[in-house]
């Protein structure tokens, strides 16, 4: 039996399996996210954990013979974050989240500083990586950042929770612009251009690497074995795709989580930083992936559910469906939290655009539906002039649920899509098998096999001619808005 906990953003999931990669248990614990501030993001650390605490104890209470199977955990997390913690290993503040738009000054200054950056660390230094965070509590907060003596990022502080280790892997570190991609390992020069100290960053391993047992302590209280080996995991992005098998060259997939992403898997490191592209090393040794990211997915649908008053996603996604006029007469630019690929503007936000005193609920919802799908035709686009392909991404994460949306998404694309059985298992899945792989009896061929296809959506061509007018647009509202989306 193998454990995988995601530390997403709007919840943690924990998730067993078996050694046929049979989903035994899950238990998912949700998370809320504060805004103190405009552009600002943050989650307190200390959330994640007792959330995790209450994953686990519920996977005890309704399956405490397979718990007490497990022999290995793997994590995964949302990327970037910035964990800080003080002398006494404490957060000395609320993490920094991936989607916080507040370090944009510190971007430039650090881009300013090293020219050689993007190349190095795989992406344009975006506000919402932790270096340029770092930076931004020099600079805002001196006497916090003068006690930091660890700089973790999520899943990581609760691995330290876990096993009291401080480690981190190449996936997630890749997402810190501490990373040197093609070498795997910390580059020193950006390390001191954020004004910090190779010594406050965690040790470095390979994601399918152990990095530690379960303490005693908790091992008790769930009653698990003391021997439980904690791999490193990865970043989300890494553990979708180990989920899916999206490890050899061209192997990729879109994922509809809270953001979303476009990944392809790549036998070497391919940087394409003026794409807007990230160029990533992966969770398996010798390993990385090119990914356009979108920093806003199945969160708009929620948005506008909740907006609406609608609980039942299912449902509403019923009548809109049935209501379906492609294209929709409204235009929606999904940009709540800023956009990275292929814009990396924090500060763009979202819009519709074509509202008449006839619109429904149903169309807005459509519209919402349509503009996360351009901005992924968008996202597809950078990758295709980076000369990067992938014949049939599936769809992943909890947007996979719904086959009207990966339709419309294959329409808007032109390029079929694969609904994969078991789509919405994301993260926690991928990250499970690390765990597996950390007990060193396995290959990497042997454990991340690919999902059984259940259909492939092929796209209706006419819709997608229908489409391209429309898309056109997006773009030229996008444009024309840019300068306007500016504070002040
Ligand atoms: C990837 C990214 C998001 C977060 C949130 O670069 O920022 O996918 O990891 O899940």
């Amino acid at each position: 039996m193998f454990l995988g906990i995601d530390v997403g953003t709007s919840a943690v999931k924990a998730l067993l399996i078996d050694e046929k990669s049979i989903t035994v248990a899950e238990a998912d614990v949700p998370l809320t996210l504060s805004n103190p501030k405009p552009f600002w993001s943050e989650q307190h650390p200390d959330d994640w954990w007792t959330a995790t605490c209450t994953a686990m104890d519920q996977l005890k209470a309704s399956n405490s013979s397979a718990l007490a199977a497990v022999r290995a955990i793997g994590l995964s997390g949302q990327m970037h974050g910035a964990v800080i913690l003080g002398a006494d290993d404490k957060p000395l503040r609320p993490a920094i989240l991936w989607n916080d738009g507040r370090a944009t000054a510190e971007c430039a200054e650090l881009q300013a500083a090293l020219p050689d950056l993007p190349i190095r660390a795989g992406v344009v230094a975006m506000p919402g990586m932790t270096a340029p965070k770092l930076i931004w509590l020099r600079k805002h907060e001196p006497e916090t950042f003068a006690k930091i003596k660890t700089v973790l990022l999520p899943k990581d502080y609760i691995r330290f929770c876990l096993t009291g280790e401080k480690v981190t892997e190449m996936s997630d570190a890749a997402g810190t612009l501490w990373l040197d991609e093609e070498s795997r390992s910390w580059n020193y020069d950006a390390i001191a251009a954020t004004g910090m100290d190779i010594a406050q960053l965690p040790h470095l391993v390979e994601g399918s690497d152990a990095t530690g047992h379960l303490c005693g302590e908790l091992a008790v209280r769930w009653d698990m074995k003391p021997t439980v080996v904690v791999a490193g995991g990865g970043g989300d992005a890494a553990t979708g795709g180990i989920g899916v098998g999206a490890v050899s060259h061209g192997d990729g997939f879109i994922s509809l989580g809270t953001s979303s992403q476009i990944f392809v898997a790549s036998d070497r490191y391919r940087p394409k930083p003026e794409e807007l592209l990230h160029s990533f090393a992966h969770a398996i040794p010798q390993h990385w992936f090119q990914m356009a990211v979108l920093l806003n997915g199945a969160s708009c649908l929620l948005w506008a559910a909740n907006l609406l008053g609608e609980k039942d996603i299912g449902a509403l996604l019923n009548r809109t469906e049935a209501a379906d006029k492609a294209p929709s007469d409204v235009l929606f630019l999904p940009y709540l939290n800023g956009e990275r690929t292929p814009h990396n503007d924090p500060y763009a936000r979202g819009v519709f655009f074509g509202l008449g005193s006839d619109t429904g609920r149903e169309t807005l919802v459509q519209s919402v539906l349509e503009g996360v799908g351009f901005a992924l035709s968008d996202g597809q686009s950078r990758l295709h002039a980076a000369g990067t392909r992938c014949e049939l991404p599936g769809v992943i994460g909890g947007g996979a649920r719904s086959r009207y949306w990966i339709q419309m998404i294959a329409d808007i694309m032109g390029s079929p899509l694969a609904r994969y059985e078991g789509a919405a298992k994301g993260p926690a899945f991928g990250a499970a098998r690390l765990g597996r792989l950390a007990l060193d009896h396995e290959t990497v061929e042997d454990v991340c096999l690919k999902p059984a296809i259940q259909e492939v959506v092929m796209p209706d061509m006419a819709r997608h001619d229908a489409y391209q007018p429309r898309f056109a647009k997006f773009k030229r509202i996008y444009s024309a808005l840019r300068e306007e989306f500016h504070p002040a």
